[in-house]
This record gives C-alpha cells, sequence and structure tokens, in this order.
C-alpha cells in the first residue's frame, strides 16, 4: 500500500489516448492496494490525466486545481499530481503557476506512478520544500536515440485489470505511442514523443485478453494509427497486419482503429475495411481544412483533390463506409474563400461525425510563429457554420440509411428513451441503444437479455444524430 494514501480519484482530459492512460493508472493504483474514491473531496490523492492540444484545456486544469489550494492547506497529507501531456509541455512551470501539486509525470513515464505517489507521500510527510519538485519527464525530441522501443512500458500497458472503453464491451488498445507528422499547429509530436509501435504479439494478446473478459468492440489506437510498423520474428507488421490478425481473435465482434492520417491510406488498409466483421467499416480521416493554401500551411502533406481522391476510393472499395474527420477553422492566415473550401468539402464528403476546433496557437509549433491573426469572433462564427452545414448532411446521409438493416452492438438500456416516445412495445421489452458498424447511434426496442450482443436492426427513422430501428429477424 502507498504510504499515507489510501484512496484516489483520477479526472481526465482530452482524447481516447488519456482515457485509457488514465485507466492504466487507476488500475497499477489499484494493484498496489489502493481504493478508487468516486468523489475527489474523499480521495488522499487527486491526478489529473491532462492535454496540451488547445489552450482550453490547459486553462481548466490550471483552474480547477487552483481551486484545491485550500484544501491542500488545511490537509497537507493530501497529494496532487499532474500527468500526461501538459506535465511534458508545461514542466516546471506547473509547480510555479501551481505551487501545492506534488508531482508530475509525462505520458511516457505513467508506469512510475507507485514510485512518484510514495515520494510525494514521504515528501509532504516531511514538511515539502519548493525546491524538492518530483517530475519524471522524457527528454526534448531531438535528444533521443532515433528507432526507440519502449519495450519497458509494456509491463504497464498488460497490467490492465478492468476493460475500459466506452460502453461495457467496448475497449481500448493502444497500438503505438507518439506521432512524427509535425502538422503545423500541433503540440503532439513534442509532448507525446517520436513514433513506436508496440510488439504485434503484445496486443494480440492484450486483446484476446480482454475479448475473454467479456469485450466485444476493441479500438486500436495510435495519434497517427496507419503508421503502425514493427518488426517482429524477421517479418514486418504494418497497420493491415495488425488488423487482420486481431480480426481474427475468437468471439471480437468489432474492431476499428484509429487516427488515420490521410497519407496511409493505402489499398492494404482499404482491403482490410472490406473484408467484413469484425473489422468495422469505420475510417477517423482527419481532413482539417478543405483550402489547399490553409492544408499547405498547416504541413499536412496532400491537397483537397487528395483527399477527395482518397475517400472516393474508401467509398468504392468499403461499401458503406463511414467517414468522420477533424477539423480546425481559424488556423492563421485563413480567409472567407479558405472556409468555403472547407464547408464545401464537408458538405460533399457525407461525414458521419464531424469534430471541429477553433484553432489555438501552441507554443513551440510552427503555426505558433505566425500571427493568430482570425478574430476570435470569426472563429467562432466559422465553427458555427462548419457544424451547421455538417448537420445538413448528417441528416441526409442517415436519412438514406432508412429501410437498410444493420448489425448493431447493444450497448446497454437506452439513457434517452425519450427520445422515441411513440415506439411502444411489449413490457418485456426496453429502449435498447446500440452502435451501428460505422459507429452511429442506434435505438430500438428489445429485451433487456440482449445487452451486449449484435443484431439485425431494420432502420425506420432517422435525425442528425441518431437511428431509430426495430429488431429485424435474424
Ligand atoms: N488548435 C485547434 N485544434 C487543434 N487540433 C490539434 N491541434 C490544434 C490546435 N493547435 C485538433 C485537430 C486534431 C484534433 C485532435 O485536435 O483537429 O485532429
Ligand atoms: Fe490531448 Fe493530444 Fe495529448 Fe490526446 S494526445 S491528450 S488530444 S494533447
Amino acid at each position: 500500500m502507498n504510504e499515507g494514501s489510501r484512496t484516489f480519484h483520477i479526472v481526465t482530459y482530452g482524447c481516447q489516448m488519456n482515457k485509457l492512460d488514465g485507466q492504466l493508472v487507476a488500475d497499477r493504483l489499484r494493484a498496489s492496494g489502493m481504493t478508487a474514491a468516486d468523489d475527489p473531496a474523499d480521495a488522499d490523492l487527486v491526478l489529473y490525466v491532462t492535454c496540451s492540444v488547445r489552450r482550453h484545456a490547459e486553462e481548466r486544469v490550471y483552474s480547477n486545481v487552483g481551486k484545491l489550494k485550500h484544501r491542500k492547506r488545511r490537509r497537507p497529507e493530501l497529494l496532487i499530481g499532474i500527468l500526461g501531456c501538459m506535465a511534458e509541455k508545461d514542466r516546471e512551470d506547473i509547480f510555479r503557476r501551481l505551487p501545492h501539486v506534488d508531482f508530475i509525470c509525462g505520458p511516457d513515464h505513467l508506469h512510475r506512478i507507485d514510485d512518484l505517489v510514495r515520494r510525494a507521500a514521504a515528501r509532504a510527510a516531511s514538511g515539502a520544500t519548493a525546491d524538492s519538485h518530483i517530475a519524471a519527464l522524457s527528454a526534448p525530441r531531438g535528444d533521443r536515440a532515433p528507432g526507440t522501443v519502449d519495450d519497458h512500458l509494456e509491463p504497464f500497458e498488460a497490467g490492465r485489470l478492468t476493460p475500459v472503453g466506452e460502453h461495457p464491451f467496448h475497449a481500448y488498445v493502444r497500438a503505438m505511442r507518439g506521432c512524427d507528422n509535425f502538422c503545423a499547429y500541433c503540440v503532439v509530436p513534442y509532448v507525446r514523443g517520436p513514433e513506436r509501435s508496440r510488439p504485434p504479439h503484445a496486443v494480440l494478446h492484450e486483446i484476446q485478453r480482454l475479448v475473454g473478459q467479456g469485450v466485444r468492440h476493441v479500438t486500436l489506437l495510435g495519434q497517427s494509427v496507419g503508421s503502425y510498423e514493427r518488426a517482429e520474428n524477421g517479418r514486418t507488421w504494418r497497420l493491415a497486419d495488425l488488423v487482420r490478425a486481431a480480426g481474427a481473435t475468437e468471439g471480437l465482434v468489432r474492431l476499428d482503429f484509429v487516427t488515420s492520417h490521410p497519407k496511409n491510406l493505402d489499398d492494404d488498409i482499404l482491403d482490410c475495411l472490406a473484408s467484413g466483421p469484425p473489422v468495422a467499416p469505420y475510417l477517423h480521416l482527419p481532413a482539417q481544412s478543405g483550402s489547399d493554401a490553409v492544408l499547405r500551411a498547416m504541413n499536412r502533406g496532400y491537397t483537397s483533390a487528395d483527399y477527395r481522391d482518397k475517400v472516393a476510393r474508401a467509398r468504392r472499395k468499403v461499401p458503406g463506409v463511414a467517414v468522420a474527420s477533424d477539423f480546425i477553422v481559424g488556423f492563421p492566415g485563413e480567409t472567407e474563400a479558405d472556409f468555403q473550401a472547407t464547408v464545401s468539402l464537408v458538405r460533399d464528403m457525407g461525414y458521419s461525425q464531424v469534430f471541429a476546433f477553433k484553432y489555438s496557437p501552441r507554443p513551440g509549433t510552427d503555426a505558433a510563429r505566425r500571427q493568430d491573426d482570425v478574430p476570435t469572433q470569426v472563429k467562432e462564427d466559422r465553427l458555427r457554420r462548419l457544424l451547421e452545414a455538417h448537420q445538413e448532411t448528417a441528416l441526409q446521409a442517415h436519412a438514406a440509411l432508412v429501410g437498410h438493416t444493420l448489425r448493431c452492438l447493444i450497448t446497454g438500456p437506452s439513457r434517452k428513451p425519450h427520445l422515441d416516445p411513440t415506439a411502444n412495445g411489449p413490457a418485456d421489452t426496453i429502449q435498447l441503444a446500440s452502435r451501428s458498424p460505422g459507429n452511429r447511434i442506434v435505438l430500438f426496442r428489445g429485451s433487456r437479455d440482449l445487452v451486449g450482443r449484435e443484431v439485425p436492426v431494420q432502420i425506420v427513422r432517422a435525425s442528425a444524430i441518431t437511428l431509430f430501428g426495430t429488431l429485424a429477424d435474424r
């Protein structure tokens, strides 16, 4: 057991990678005898798994952790740790802005959490001094040996006790760490370091174990997952090899992977997507912009036409593929005409989901050297207009699915039964929530014991966000 700290609470911000990191840390702490506290006010140890991708996410952490100052003064044995991307980005500055933080830990050092907590507890017990800060961080990128593998992280990765994902039958599994793309706006290559792929058999074992625990849907994770590459026993594995091998796992119903950079979307991976269950016809393929000038300035390595061709090819080869995308509005120099090119792209692509963000300058990135010249109000206006454009096409895309039968994985009782009050059914049925192969939300009536199964559902009605259906004959 950790000295002085018996209960912990973890607050997680940001992406799926962070959700997984938070879960692995929780499992490690449980394995050392600590218990999770639902309420941070009851916890002896409060940890923040942080995101640096936009300033807003960082400000929330500074503000929320700032509020713990008084509690820490009353109870010096309360331990506070900042984990993840902000630890790498802001480093010792965190202690200047938040002197009551006990330790910081970068995303590649989470396996050291027990040791950090132990040292922080000892320091707190001895009456902490400001100059004895505890930090586990990486050397700056340029100082690291190329081609590094970090197999020492494997025991931590494989040490998970609980499969946590988006629902009880879903789990995230890391395929790789880091990113080498250096998009001009993005801080990730600096805070999460160079690309390193996990050994394929470690990934496959983890999937087998999770499926043995009842997981039916696995999502492979990587910031640029299409760059996955790892040699094992004289053979080089790429993402398509990993997906094919993972797809053979007995009992696995659905397998997808995020996030794909358009540069890696080759025929091998498209064939893999077209191979059918358990591989889901789903691509998270961020375009970021529809303007060639902006794409060039972003260092994305493709034009709008290249991107359209990739999606057209994916749609030809993978029937019914759902494509989701991220966009940044208000990148330095983005004109109204550039923005209109982005709106056209969104109108033409028929995306299943669009995640749009206002550009936020990140210190140390190439784009941060340019003036952040699009006014906040214009960014907000563009964000709203882009999402509206997507809503219109989303409704059309969903309407086109009416009459079709989709294999849906039931995630649990619907949390929003009021959405479809007309769909009454026999008393022994409830409204169930499920996910289509393209990860769309589908609601329908059925018996509770179907939860966790994949069943055919005929779509009868559509809104921009949700599909409604009826259980079809098997
Ligand atoms: N400002 C705004 N959005 C950003 N993203 C990455 N960096 C920034 C930034 N500096 C967005 C991209 C990426 C998603 C995870 O976050 O769209 O795909
Ligand atoms: Fe945030 Fe990006 Fe780090 Fe994920 S990888 S936590 S989105 S900065």
